[in-house]
């Protein structure tokens, strides 16, 4: 297995482009399920999980073209086989998309159970409630969803929790319902928005996406379209904390703060200086961070896909900092691996209270998940010596070229197999 070797001490510095999002365009690609006609996609990432959901609907009957670097076209013309079988779904959760789709186009849907991840027990039962009040039969057996519905109706779904991929997968079984469908207590997400700005472009009838009330009215039939997929502003947040860790400056291209004021507003309070022009964010670190606070929760508030490089940044920040997890029940892993960096952290229940040290020193390192493997980058960033990363399967999942990008950045980073 890969590992990623990283010696520590260089303030990164320079520019790199950000990606497409991960996260809108796994959902994205699911939309692709809802028309015979093509769907032309730009800025899709090059990540283990894009290319894991292009095999999953390739095996479905649609055929994937790729179209030079970052763009490609889907054709479901050919969608036959409304099955998402355990051996793929149990390598990338959000294989769950594909069930709303599914239903919608072909009236029925056989979907393995997503299981358990690292950082959580990860149930599908929002998913699941909001599909039977549209009048899907669902069974759950073998550890597959079974699933059936000539046609969706449309109807009004109370979500229990703030659920993402649970209102994508509501979202796009409503375009095609019959009737108009109503999600309360939707996720407002920006990658939401971006799926829902997709669906618009195919031809569905969608308002309030981006608020926690989304309107669907369901119409017959969806046609081909073209869409680019949003930056990525999670990877953006990890290289700004990257960079806000060791002391540099950097600008990234292809992004916008748009999407992470919650994330900048923590930077400057932790002493960074951040510009943003329309289409690139440049910071600034301070010689040593002071440390923040953070408490995650749905957008747009602070989100957990940043909670694990926070905790890295305030590991070597002054001062102490609590950090709590709301959303996922098992998200600290990463901070057993940076105790064994030299980081001083407490966990309790879902609150970890970190008092930064002076320094970190390189240790060999387990990553965990794709966050927290992000959280020991940059931890190995900053530490003295070298730190050895094991188990980076899990980066390459949601961080393209990652040690392109860092060299680029002047770190002393490399993969080693
Ligand atoms: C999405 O996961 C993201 N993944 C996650 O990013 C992200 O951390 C998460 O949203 C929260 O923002 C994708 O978009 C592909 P949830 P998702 O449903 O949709 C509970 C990454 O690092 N819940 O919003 O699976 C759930 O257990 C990944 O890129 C139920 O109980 O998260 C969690 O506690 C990690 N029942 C909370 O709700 C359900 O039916 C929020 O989960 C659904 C969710």
């Amino acid at each position: 297995m890969d590992k990623l070797l990283i010696r520590g001490g260089t303030p990164l510095t320079g520019e790199i482009g950000i990606s497409g999002a991960k996260n809108a365009a796994l959902p994205i690609i699911c939309a692709g399920l809802l028309s015979p006609e093509s769907l032309y996609l730009k800025n899709v990432p090059h990540l283990n999980d894009i290319s894991t959901m292009l095999r999953l609907i390739g095996q479905m009957g649609v055929e994937v073209t790729m179209e030079g670097n970052e763009g490609l076209t889907l054709d479901s013309r050919g969608l036959n086989n409304p099955l998402a079988p355990y051996e793929m779904v149990k390598t990338m959760r959000a294989s769950i998309l594909v069930l709303g789709p599914l239903l919608a186009r072909c009236g029925e849907a056989k979907v393995s159970l997503p299981g358990g991840c690292a950082i959580g027990a990860r149930p599908v039962d929002q998913h699941i409630k909001g599909l039977q009040a549209m009048g899907a039969e669902i069974r759950v057996e073998g550890g597959y969803v079974l699933a059936k519905a000539k046609r969706l109706k449309g109807a009004r779904i109370l979500t229990d929790m703030v659920t993402v991929t649970g209102t994508e997968n509501l979202m796009m079984a409503a375009v095609l319902a019959d009737g108009e469908t109503v999600i309360e207590n939707a996720a407002r997400e920006p990658e939401v928005v971006d799926l829902a700005n997709c669906l618009s472009a195919m031809g569905a009838r969608i308002s309030g996406a981006g608020t926690d009330r989304i309107v669907i009215e369901g119409v017959t039939a969806l046609h081909g379209a073209s869409h680019s997929v949003m930056p990525d502003r999670i990877e953006t947040g990890t290289y700004l904390c990257a960079a806000a860790a060791t002391g540099g400056s950097v600008r990234l291209t292809n992004t916008s703060v748009a999407f992470l004021e919650s994330v900048v507003e923590k930077l400057r309070e932790a002493g960074c200086e951040v510009v943003s022009d329309q289409d690139a964010i440049s910071l600034n670190a301070p010689g040593r961070l002071k440390s923040v606070g953070v408490r995650t929760s749905p957008y747009p508030a602070f989100p957990t896909d940043m909670q694990a490089q926070f905790m890295a940044i305030n590991c070597v920040a002054e001062g102490a900092a609590v950090i709590r997890e709301t959303i996922f029940e098992n998200r600290f892993m990463h901070a057993v691996e940076l105790i064994r960096l030299g980081a001083d952290i407490k966990i309790d229940g879902n609150t970890a209270l970190v008092t930064g040290v002076e320094h970190l020193d390189g240790a060999t390192v387990m990553a965990t998940d794709l966050r927290a493997s992000a959280s020991l980058v940059i931890a190995g960033l900053v530490a003295q010596g070298e730190t050895l990363i094991e188990r980076i399967y899990h980066l390459d999942r949601g961080y393209e070229r990652i040690e392109e990008k860092l060299a680029r950045l002047g770190a002393a980073v490399r993969r080693v197999r």
